[in-house]
């Protein structure tokens, strides 16, 4: 096996390659002038199970052309399987068409990949509509979780947390987190009107009395929805929050907005950011470890 670190999965690849004691080589990514991508492997990739390690951050097109040439260029040399590890992998939002004539991204996305890997993992895909990658991708697809890794953090650094998801989706991890440490946890309401902006509500009873408000969700991006969750507990007595994150996305400022609202953010390294303090190498290397 040779595990690859493309432009935006560096962050990882090498702790996976060294945790599973396998070679470890990064890929070369140039941008020419006019923005066509370049791409070679500097290590021989014949007969080889290659992995490349790729989180679909910023500019998450080239991120998508850059493995879709490694990929294609790794078969045409010779590799025996082709496999992606995306920490987080983009466009699983438009899983629809919600208004006449959109595209629905993770479709036309899911037959590139199908194409040409043999094998996928993604960290907590954000599964919505659609509720197994088995409907999106036809190639064997697999869905890892962090929600361990998640459930340690707090419950090594936060005394008597209450875990609050801000919408419904966010059981998946809010309310499965808190299953694993074994406190409570209750889920809020949001209302999506734009991809700016939300509205969070409080539809029950929640009780604060003497407990630590442990904000937990899959993305946090414009923070808006994290923002609208807090707004409202402030309401219930909440003066202070930890917000703990699988993919920490944070455009527009989001970081500093939320931690001026006196939240200490937390999110996996996913995607590498000020807040990523939750390794996930160990997760991705133990799933890994029988190609
Ligand atoms: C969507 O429903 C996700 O679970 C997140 O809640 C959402 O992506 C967060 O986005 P933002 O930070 O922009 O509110």
């Amino acid at each position: 096996m040779l595990i690859i670190g493309c432009s935006h999965g560096i962050h990882l690849a090498a702790n996976v390659a060294k945790k599973l004691k396998k070679p470890y080589s990064e890929l070369k990514v140039n941008k020419f002038p006019d923005g066509e991508l370049y791409i070679r492997f500097i290590k021989d990739v014949k007969n080889q199970v290659v992995v490349l390690m790729q989180s679909f951050y910023g500019d998450i097109n080239d991120c998508l052309i850059e493995v879709l040439f490694a990929a294609n260029t790794a078969k045409d040399l010779g590799a025996k399987k082709v496999i992606l590890v995306a920490p987080y992998f983009p466009y699983l939002r438009q899983d629809k068409r919600f208004k006449p004539g959109e595209c629905i991204s993770i479709k036309v996305v899911g037959k590139f990949i199908d194409r040409i890997f043999d094998r996928v993992y993604i960290i907590d895909p954000h599964l919505h509509r659609q509720r197994a990658l088995s409907n999106l991708f036809k190639t064997k697809a697999v869905n890892l979780t962090s929600n361990s890794c998640i459930a340690s953090y707090i419950k090594k650094n936060i005394k008597n947390p209450v875990v609050i998801g801000p919408d419904w989706e966010s059981y998946k991890w809010a309310g499965k987190a808190a299953d694993i440490i074994g406190c409570k946890s209750y889920i809020l309401e949001k209302k999506r009107y734009s991809g700016r902006k939300v509205k969070v509500t409080v539809n029950k009873k929640i009780d604060l009395k003497g407990k630590n408000v442990v904000l937990v969700d899959d993305i946090i991006s414009t923070g808006n929805t994290l923002i609208g969750a807090m707004k409202n507990l402030k309401r219930l007595g909440a003066g202070k929050f930890d917000i703990v994150a699988v993919q920490g996305i944070f455009v527009e400022n989001a970081l500093e907005k939320l931690r001026k609202m006196n939240a200490k953010v937390i999110t996996t390294n996913t995607t590498p950011n000020k807040a990523a303090k939750i390794d996930l190498s160990g997760l991705i290397a133990e799933n890994l470890k029988n190609q």
